[in-house]
Order: structure tokens, then C-alpha cells, then sequence
């Protein structure tokens, strides 16, 4: 099942140099979380400036043609389209915005774009571009073509410990540089977590996303992956993202998540009680790092503590992760999803096409006016 071949580390992402001794060194040390905190700074001072700034299109809209459906949600879809000129493969996310306004999500929306316009992390995917129309919206970012995590997880069951620990410290990275960055997640998830052709992941569907200052209100996310402070309508931060990584951490190893009901008010009354059961596969170390995750206490939350991310970097349940040699995608991957030509859409699910069209006026045209 497990593959090791096929494994090619991204070099645009090899940027980060740690000390010389950290690259086989298991957990973390004050000192090289320093380091590594100079390192957020400076891709911090990059976002800001890329967030401040309208960037400029390389690629005219009708140079592109549209391939196949990869992913459809709430407001659009995801569809794969080639740059007829280069051969380029982009995911193209394409927001019907009628169904946006209807929806009340022009603020996530205006959010979504500019901040897939702003980062850049070896963990997350970014804007190439964007364009808007008549009718629609579109986000052009480059596409991941090993399909969702939750493809693979179904397929799989669950995953073995070594598969579930290399993902779980991408995706803590990916959270730490966010957060670094004011930005709050919120919707963290096994169907928003992509596997890149080198088998590392990428992170998708800012649509949540925000910057956040002190707290805030909003009811959004996934049911079984919503916080206890989220469902109790409290003001809420970043510890968010740190329950949902729990939940995530869980759902991995398990193969289904810690709190689960068919209707979405009994999920959130096992989340707000906070009361869930360990499978007999989980070992000591991932049940004391679950526990300490799952915590509907924020003050007793991993995380969200005076030692903030390295309470997870130097847990027993990460023992054996060399952090900067993860960052730098240095660590062979323990599966490499298939992908046999380029275009090739087998990781993804079968969707139904349906015609872009748009009208031929302008709708809601001030609504989008900063699009
Ligand atoms: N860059 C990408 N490369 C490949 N597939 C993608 C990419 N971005 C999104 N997708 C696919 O499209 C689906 C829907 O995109 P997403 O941004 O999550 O939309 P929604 O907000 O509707 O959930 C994803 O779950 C994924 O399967
Ligand atoms: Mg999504």
C-alpha cells in the first residue's frame, strides 16, 4: 500500500535554514524555536506586503480550458482547466455570486481571495490569479493532484501511525504559520487537506479564513469539527483550529471522528460534553495527545498555552519528527499518491458537469466591486 518511490521535494520550499545540528534532531529546543520564530517573522512581513498589494495576471482568462470538475461545495466548484499555450494544469475555484450574496458570504469571500493572494507556506496552496465576470468569481491556484486526504483515509480505513504522524506535522506547521500570521483557519478537515504529487500536503478552501484581532462570533465550519467555544456562541480564537486539529488526529488514526451523531445538534451536544471513546488501537502517547488536544477547556487546550505549539513538538506522540527536515520536505514520504500522467484526476471523485455560463449583464457589480 505504502509507497517510497516517486518522491521529489519541491525546491522552491527548501528556504528554510535551521543550525546545523537541528536536521537530525529530534523535538524541539528553545533555541531553535527562536530560530524558527525569526523565520515566521520574516514570512509574515512577506504576507503583509503581498496583502497590501493588487497583484498582476500573467494569463488571460480564455487561455485557459476547462478540463474536469475536481470538488463541487456550498457556492461553486473546483475545476481542472490546462493553459492551452504552456500545457499548465491549474484548480480553478469558481464562485456563483448570486449564491454568495444569498448566503451572506462576501466578507469570507473578499477574505478568501485576498489571503490566497497572500500566503505562502510549503503546507498551504496559494492564488495564481483571479478573475470575475458577469456572474462568477474565480480562483485560480495551482493544482493538487493526489486528491483530499478523506479519499485516501476512506480508502485506507485509517492510516498507520508513521502516515498519520507525518501529516499531523504539516498540518501543525501549516497552523503555527498561519496563526503567526493573525489568521485564523476554521475549517479544518480531512476534505480540505490535499496530497501533492511528492506526497506532501497542502492545505485548501480559505473560505473561512480570516485575520483576526481579540475574538469573534461567527457560527462557521463542519459540524464534527466545530469547538466547543464555537457551538456555545462564546467569542472564540485561535483555539479553534486546535480542537478541529484534534478532531483531525482522531479522525486519522481512527478512520471516523471522535464525536458523531446523525443529526448535527446531537454531535454538538457529545462535542460540548466533550465526552468521546479511544479505539483499543490508539497507544498511550496518542491517547494523552488527543486528551490534551480535546480539551473543552480552553486553558487546558495544547496549543493555545503559555508554550503554545511546543507542547506538540516535543510530545512523546511526535518523537521521531525532525521538524525543519518536515519544512523542507526532506522526509521521504511514507505513501505517494498515483498519478500516472499529467491531467490524470483518478484521486478525485466523479462530478456531474454542469455549463458555466454567465449572463450577459453585470450582476451585483458593487457587491464586488474590491474583487
Ligand atoms: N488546488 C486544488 N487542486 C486540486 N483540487 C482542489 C484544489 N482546491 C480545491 N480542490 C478540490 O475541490 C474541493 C472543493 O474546494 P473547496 O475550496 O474546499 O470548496 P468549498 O469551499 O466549496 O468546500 C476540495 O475539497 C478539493 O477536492
Ligand atoms: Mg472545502
Amino acid at each position: 500500500m505504502y509507497s517510497r518511490k516517486g518522491y521529489a521535494p519541491n525546491s522552491k520550499d527548501l528556504n528554510y535554514k535551521s543550525g546545523n545540528s537541528s536536521e537530525f534532531q529530534e523535538g524541539y529546543t528553545e533555541q531553535q524555536q527562536q530560530q524558527y520564530t525569526n523565520h515566521l517573522k520574516q514570512l509574515k512581513t512577506e504576507f503583509e506586503q503581498r496583502w497590501r498589494k493588487t497583484p498582476k495576471f500573467p494569463i488571460a482568462f480564455s487561455e485557459l480550458d476547462r478540463v474536469k470538475t475536481l470538488g463541487t461545495g456550498a457556492f461553486g466548484r473546483v475545476v481542472l482547466m490546462k493553459h492551452t499555450k504552456s500545457g499548465k494544469l491549474f484548480a480553478m475555484k469558481v464562485l456563483e455570486k448570486e449564491k454568495i450574496i444569498k448566503m451572506k458570504q462576501v466578507d469570507h469571500t473578499l477574505y478568501e481571495k485576498r489571503i490566497l493572494e497572500a500566503i505562502r507556506f510549503p503546507f498551504t496552496v496559494s492564488m495564481e490569479f483571479s478573475f470575475k465576470d458577469n456572474s462568477y468569481i474565480y480562483f485560480i491556484m495551482p493544482f493538487v493532484p493526489g486528491g483530499e486526504m478523506f479519499t485516501h483515509l476512506r480508502r485506507m480505513g485509517k492510516f498507520e501511525e508513521p502516515l498519520s504522524k507525518f501529516y499531523a506535522s504539516q498540518v501543525l506547521l501549516a497552523l503555527e504559520y498561519l496563526h503567526f500570521c493573525n489568521l485564523v483557519y476554521r475549517d479544518l478537515k480531512p476534505e480540505n487537506i490535499l496530497i501533492d504529487r511528492n506526497g506532501y500536503l497542502k492545505i485548501t478552501d480559505f473560505g473561512f479564513c480570516k485575520i483576526l484581532q481579540g475574538r469573534t462570533w461567527t457560527l462557521c465550519g463542519t459540524p464534527e469539527y466545530l469547538a466547543p467555544e464555537l457551538i456555545l456562541s462564546k467569542g472564540y480564537g485561535f483555539s479553534v483550529d486546535w480542537w478541529s486539529f484534534g478532531v483531525l488526529l482522531y479522525e486519522m488514526n481512527a478512520g471516523y471522528p471522535p464525536f458523531y451523531a446523525n443529526e448535527p445538534m446531537k454531535t454538538y451536544e457529545k462535542i460540548v460534553a466533550g465526552k468521546y471513546r479511544c479505539p483499543s488501537s490508539f497507544n498511550a502517547d496518542l491517547r494523552d495527545l488527543v486528551r490534551n488536544v480535546l480539551q473543552v477547556d480552553i486553558s487546558k487546550r495544547y496549543g493555545v498555552m503559555k508554550n503554545g505549539v511546543m507542547d506538540y513538538k516535543n510530545h512523546k506522540w511526535f518523537r521521531g519528527i525532525v521538524w525543519d527536515a518536515i519544512l523542507n520536505c526532506r522526509i521521504p514520504p511514507p505513501f505517494v499518491p498515483k498519478y500516472k500522467n499529467p491531467g490524470d484526476t483518478s484521486n478525485f471523485e466523479r462530478y456531474d458537469e454542469e455549463p458555466i455560463v454567465p449572463t450577459s449583464y453585470c450582476r451585483y457589480e458593487s457587491e464586488f466591486l474590491e474583487f
